[in-house]
């Protein structure tokens, strides 16, 4: 093994630091000394480290890199779920396949998934974001997470797709026990024999949409999404039973934790700047731009990765074939290049230039769902909530590199 290069050890030496706990409150200046040093060669992994915005979004459409990521190491990785899970547990999702898989999947997912089915949800969503706020009513203190950003979502994605509000509870559950499946490949897997903390959370899932499916086949009903994802029809193809499965639960689990970060990320970012928390309850058409702004500034998701499907370079770095490329898509958004005055909370700015949603052919299918709940919540939250005040600056955060979020999030306040 050739020795390591200043770059590597200096590398090194950071991503050492960003995986401590301690970095987690504020991970920014690591990401800007890591910028400093370019792409990142990590032979303990091995991986690329790619931290520059032009980079970033050039690998996120370059077809030499694959979204299979669990191809990372060479070798087909150990079966978790037991004999008797359905069969659709096994089934890939489409966020990491490549085509032509990728692109029949995301195209009839697309034709059910539609901006109309998401704009229909719109008062809904009204009403859930003014069910959970009035849980704030009458404490003097409301933990923010648990309280509102936590439970909207997944109680979003549950009536959108049908499930009988009774058994959102389910859901809500299972959710929160496979956000540590999402942050898997970076963190330490279970050891060897053991099963991992989500896979029971994983099979029961599938088993409940197992049976949801079946009920809706049998009883299809109007304007819900499971009905529409059986109908969903391209050139005579049509999702498979296990494909079906497979995508409802990715929506569930891709659109959960996601969403419940932009929304308490966004919430954090205005009781910091309280300028724009009050800008924003004068002006809630504000909501758009700070929620663009939160993407960019502090994003739920810091990282994606792929494989290197054959030997490349990137920047001045040898790439061998199956390396991970890891993209630091927090790192990118605080390039001076792509934004200037990066580290500024700004949702002025001319242009907000973010990769916050993905970009290239794994852009989010979820995202004006997303920016919807965001910007309802957020312009609720600044209009109802009075003098709101953290109780805790930095609040805890939790141990996920990739999905960042709080762990609670404190507030005092004088009335909703
Ligand atoms: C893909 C972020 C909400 C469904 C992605 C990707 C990112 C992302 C970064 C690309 C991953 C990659 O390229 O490796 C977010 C953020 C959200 C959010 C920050 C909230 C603020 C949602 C919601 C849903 C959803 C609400 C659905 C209900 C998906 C799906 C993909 C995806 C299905 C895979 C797309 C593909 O592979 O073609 N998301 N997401 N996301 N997201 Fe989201």
């Amino acid at each position: 093994m050739p020795a390591a290069t200043d770059s590597e050890t200096a590398g090194l030496h950071l991503i050492g630091r960003l995986l401590d706990p301690a970095s987690r409150a504020d991970p920014y200046p690591i990401y800007a000394q890591l910028r400093g040093l370019g792409p990142v060669w990590i032979e303990q992994m091995p991986a690329v480290v790619v931290t520059g915005y032009r980079d970033c979004e050039t690998l996120l459409r370059d077809p030499r890199l694959s979204a299979e990521r669990w191809r990372h190491g060479g070798s087909e990785p150990e079966d978790p779920y037991p004999p008797d899970a359905p069969p659709s547990v096994r089934q890939p999702w489409f966020l990491s396949q490549d085509p032509p898989d990728h692109t029949r999947l995301r195209r009839l997912v697309s034709r059910a998934f539609t901006a109309r089915a998401v704009a229909r949800m719109e008062s809904s969503i009204g009403r859930l974001v003014d069910h959970f706020l009035d849980r704030a009513a009458g404490r003097d203190t409301f933990d923010v997470l648990s309280g509102f950003a936590h439970p909207l979502p997944v109680t979003v994605i549950c009536r959108m797709l049908g499930v009988p509000p009774a058994d959102e509870h389910l859901f809500r559950e299972w959710s929160s026990q496979l956000t540590r499946l999402v942050d898997g490949f970076l963190t330490a897997a279970a050891g060897a024999g053991e099963t991992p903390a989500w896979v029971p959370g994983m099979v029961e899932m599938h088993r409940y949409v197992n049976d949801l499916v079946a009920d809706r086949r049998a009883t299809p009903r109007r304007e819900d999404l499971i009905s529409e994802l059986i109908a969903a029809e391209d050139d005579g193809d049509q999702l498979g039973h296990d494909e079906l499965v497979a995508t409802i639960v990715l929506l569930l689990v891709a659109g959960h934790e996601t969403t419940v970060n932009l929304i308490a990320n966004g919430v954090l970012a205005l009781l910091r700047h309280p300028e724009w928390l009050a800008a924003l309850r004068a002006d809630p058409g504000l909501a758009p731009a700070v929620v663009e702004e939160i993407l960019r500034y502090d994003p739920p998701v810091h990282l994606t990765a792929r494989i290197a499907d054959q030997d490349m370079t990137i920047g001045e770095v040898r790439v061998p074939a199956r390396s991970l490329v890891i993209l630091l898509l927090a790192a990118a958004h605080r390039d001076p290049e792509a934004n200037p005055d990066p580290d500024r909370f700004d949702p002025s700015r001319a242009q907000v230039r973010h990769l916050g949603f993905g970009f290239g052919p794994h852009f989010c299918l979820g995202a004006p769902l997303a920016r919807l709940e965001g910007r309802l919540a957020l312009a609720a939250f600044a209009r109802r909530v009075q003098d709101p005040r953290l109780i805790a600056d930095p609040p805890p955060y939790r141990e996920h590199i990739n999905l960042r979020g709080v762990g609670e999030l404190l507030i005092a306040h004088a009335g909703v």
